[in-house]
């Protein structure tokens, strides 16, 4: 028999969403660790840096995330990067800044490492959502109302800032950092001295903040999932109904109860279908590959509104992405084993 593809999940590091790639680098060992077909290590990379490599799976519940996304400290990258050595592939369950970005796939790349999912540029843009909207709307995809505030026009006037988001949006708006997930440092704000304190906390997170009109009507997503074949199929759409807050927010994601997540949403045929080619659009238009999960809005009025495209979604058993596979029939451990041939199917 051939010898085992050795596996190495990456998780956790130095990013606001630490807990949450814990508890998805964890799930997606165990899950990977069940089959015979592969040899799976871990590595896992403290909130201070430190990379430590593991044959053993991490245990690990999501809690809030720090605001700081931290730079890496050199001397502990330099001292980790060995530890990739041991990878054929590598499977990446970051979240957020610190490995979904696009930085790290660029650091495999270099190495001649296969790594699931998206390639560098895709995952650049998909994390930045200003950079992101302005591609869906070039490929004809309805995005939110919004504008862009740059850290340097924050910086120079913050009543400038104020000014100009009411020249631009009705309230309520909802307010967020440029670059982030989560729904970290994502606030609604219906008035002027919520929109200070929205724009102080989305600061937090990210230099960069966007500040969008609030959409209203049925919150959605859709995962979509390539083939071996480089066919993208989508996976059936699902419906958030949030409990814990007035939106998607972190205890509504993360909270037991916090949501109802019904999959598959309860929409027309042609309702369905219009998601489905909307997030297979969103996967494109940014060049995606391998999966990725696309949050949009059906909207009172019946148009479908898209906010952000996930490059790593969530990797625990009950995540969405992994609901929905199940829903098509997918098991667990029969999608990140499809992920991780899909890495090893690349060309690089
Ligand atoms: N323009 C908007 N209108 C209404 N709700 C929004 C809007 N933007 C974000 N939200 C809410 O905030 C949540 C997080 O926003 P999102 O853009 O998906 O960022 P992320 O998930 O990366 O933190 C969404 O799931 C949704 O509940
Ligand atoms: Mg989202």
């Amino acid at each position: 028999m051939a010898d085992k593809v050795r596996v190495v999940v990456m998780m956790g590091g130095p990013s606001s969403e630490h807990d949450v790639s814990m508890a998805s680098g964890a799930e997606v060992f165990k899950a990977l660790s069940r089959t015979d077909r592969f040899e799976v290590q871990a590595i896992m990379i403290s909130r201070e840096g430190q990379w430590n490599l593991s044959n053993q799976a991490p245990v690990a519940l999501p809690r809030p995330g720090e605001a700081a996304d931290r730079p890496m400290p050199k001397e502990q990258t330099i001292r980790g990067i060995p530890l990739l050595s041991e990878a054929d592939v590598v499977f990446l369950a970051f979240h957020g800044p610190f490995g979904e970005d696009g930085t790290l796939q660029g650091l495999l790349q270099t190495l001649s490492i296969p790594y699931t999912g998206s390639g560098p540029l895709a995952s650049a843009l998909a994390m930045n959502k200003v950079k992101a909207k302005e591609l869906y709307r070039y490929h004809g995809l309805t995005v939110p109302q919004g504008l862009a505030l740059p850290a340097k026009a924050i910086r120079a006037s913050l009543s400038n800032a104020v000014t100009a988001v009411e020249a631009n949006l009705p309230y309520p708006v909802v307010v967020k950092p440029n670059l982030g997930g989560s729904s970290l440092g994502v606030s609604i704000a219906d008035n002027v001295a919520q929109l200070h304190d929205a724009l102080a906390l989305a600061g937090r997170f990210d230099a960069d903040i966007l500040v969008e009109e609030k959409l209203s009507g049925r919150e959605l997503t859709c995962a979509v999932l390539e083939e071996l074949d480089g066919r993208v199929r989508p996976l059936p759409v699902i419906e958030i109904v949030p409990h814990r807050g007035t939106f998607f927010d972190f205890a509504s994601k993360y909270e037991d109860g916090g949501s109802d997540e019904i999959c598959p949403a309860d929409l027309t045929e042609e309702q369905s279908a219009a998601v489905q080619m909307m997030a297979i659009k969103a996967h494109e238009s940014l060049g995606c590959r391998g999966f990725s999960r696309s949050d949009l809005f059906l909207t009172e009025r019946g148009d479908l509104v898209i906010l952000e495209t996930n490059t790593i979604p969530g990797m625990t058993p009950n995540s969405l992405l992994p609901k929905a596979a199940r829903a098509a029939g997918m098991s667990f451990a029969d999608l990140v084993a499809h992920l991780v041939l899909l890495a090893l199917e690349q060309p690089r």
